[in-house]
């Protein structure tokens, strides 16, 4: 069953997505490269090679199908930021918009009832939900922590560890 050709422009959309995603993150890795928080700069570091493997997914699942791949420019990435809490807070939004472009493509796929595509926004959806968990958690306590740099520092040796742990992206498969 080939794609339709819908559904197929709309895969390629969210390679882009996932790009731009991805280059968001690592502008603000860049911005926590220059305070003291390594850990965290190590957590948007992965998070921004975690979209990467979002977009090779999909571009990876358009091959399989038999789909023509056409990439477009990627914008500019918000690089100035107020505070970690405003980083985290940018993040949390820019999770919540992936989790609706993957919602209105599972529409699609159901609406043309391609249900092997369905199979593969279902796992995206699963994971967009564990991704805006997580950056959630971090944001409520950062949030606690407001100004006190004890506090912030022990968030940000968390962070650091989380974005060397086994699970996190490495061998660029999930
Ligand atoms: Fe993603
Ligand atoms: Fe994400």
């Amino acid at each position: 069953m080939s794609l339709s050709p819908k559904l197929a422009k709309l895969l390629n959309d969210q390679i882009n997505n996932e790009m731009a995603a991805s280059y968001s993150y690592l502008a603000m890795a860049a911005w926590f490269e220059q305070t003291p928080y390594v850990g965290f700069a190590g957590w948007m570091a992965a998070q921004s090679r975690e979209e990467t493997v979002h977009a090779l997914k999909f571009y990876q699942y358009l091959v399989d199908r038999g789909a023509k791949v056409v990439l477009e420019p990627i914008g500019k990435p918000q690089h100035d930021f107020k505070s970690p809490q405003d980083v985290f807070a940018c993040s949390l939004k820019q999770e919540e918009a992936v989790t609706a472009q993957i919602n209105d493509l599972y529409e699609v796929a159901e609406k043309v009832r391609d249900h092997a595509a369905k199979n593969l926004l279902l796992w995206f959806l699963n994971e967009q939900m564990e991704e805006e968990k997580s950056v959630r958690d971090m944001l409520e306590r950062l949030q606690l922590a407001g100004d006190d740099p004890a506090s912030l520092l022990v968030l940000d040796r968390e962070a650091g560890s989380r974005s060397t742990a086994p699970s996190s992206f490495k061998n660029g498969v999930k």
